[in-house]
């Protein structure tokens, strides 16, 4: 009797990874802006994206490698990305096809192939500490939160901030307030305003802020931060109720009157390029928890409809 191996089915392998390198062409008007998320979908499984790094763009005629902070409309880039979490690709990573889109999945914005697969995060391991945020939390006896303000320059971000963390402060909350002219003094002094450094700036802040609700604080953020998409973002690192979008709703006009700063006069005499409101452009919020309206009602009062939604 002959031992007889049974017929094997065909072997696909089936990679896993999180980091890649890939080169894309950018499908879009508006450009590919590192940081930002998107949604990567290959054959088999899809997730949320970013790009971590442009490495260069290519000129497809000359294949000459440029120097490039984004990447626009029908531009070759050779870029780093990373996933939310592991894709699985069948007959493995590299060389695998993608397309990105838009981070709700509805339009495509790019495609591209992966060259291979990065092994970084799969040396770098969560470190699961012992004490966690719900021990540090009851140690200070609070909930912690972060509280986010959006609006225009000179809409009385800064002022409501400050006054809310005093009252909390007053109320026995461990608090701390991150705003947005100080946190570019330092942390973020090596970015400017052009919409790729305003999402940067914004997804820095944002992981500063999750680390401070990690530790139990009540934390308050003070940015314009003009991008629904990187609102979203910034919500998406906390958990169900943690975050409370305040979108300070002072009108254009009376920002302008009051220019505090005299930034928006520069700004109008065209010193100073991508402003907000006047040549870079401000997505109001379309659900925040909180609309205040500084010109109807002291700041006083706009603080006590924050505490409010608190408690
Ligand atoms: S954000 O758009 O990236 O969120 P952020 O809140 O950090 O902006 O910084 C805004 C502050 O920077 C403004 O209050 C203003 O004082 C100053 N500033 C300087 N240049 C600009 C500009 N071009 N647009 C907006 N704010 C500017």
């Amino acid at each position: 009797m002959s031992l007889r191996s049974e017929p094997q089915p065909p072997k696909h392998t089936c990679e896993k990874a999180d980091q890649y390198m890939a080169r894309l062409v950018w499908l879009h008007a508006q450009p590919l802006v590192p940081s930002r998320q998107y949604r990567m979908r290959t054959a088999a499984s899809e997730a949320t994206a970013t790009v971590t790094e442009i490495k260069h763009r290519e000129d497809i005629a000359t294949g000459a490698r440029l120097a490039a902070k984004t990447v626009g409309q029908n531009e070759f880039a050779l870029v780093n990305l990373s996933t939310s979490m592991e894709l699985a690709m069948v007959g493995g990573v590299d060389k695998s096809g993608f397309v990105l889109l838009d981070a709700l999945g509805r339009e495509v914005l790019g495609a591209g192939r992966i060259e291979f697969a990065l092994r970084r995060a799969s040396n770098i391991q969560w470190q699961a500490l012992g004490l966690n945020k719900a021990a540090r939390a009851f140690q200070k006896k609070q909930v912690p939160r972060c509280i986010w303000f959006t609006g225009l320059s000179g809409s009385g971000k800064s002022t409501l901030a400050s006054l809310l963390e005093k009252r909390l402060h007053a109320l026995g909350r461990h608090t701390y307030l991150l705003d947005g002219d100080n946190v570019r003094h330092g942390l973020n002094r090596d970015l400017g305003f052009t919409d790729a450094d305003r999402v940067e700036n914004i997804r820095r802040v944002a992981e500063v802020a999750k680390l401070m609700v990690d530790a139990g604080l009540v934390v308050l953020v003070s940015f314009i931060s003009p991008f629904r998409s990187e609102r979203r973002m910034a919500r998406g690192l906390f958990a169900q109720g943690e975050f409370i979008e305040v979108f300070v709703d002072t009108p254009l006009e009376a920002c302008e009157r009051r220019d505090v700063k005299g930034l928006y006069a520069k700004a109008r005499r065209g010193e100073l390029k991508n402003f907000t409101g006047i040549d870079s452009p401000y997505e109001p919020p379309e659900s925040p928890q909180v609309r205040v309206r500084t010109t109807d009602a002291p700041p006083e009062v706009c603080v006590e409809q924050i505490i409010d939604v608190l408690d």
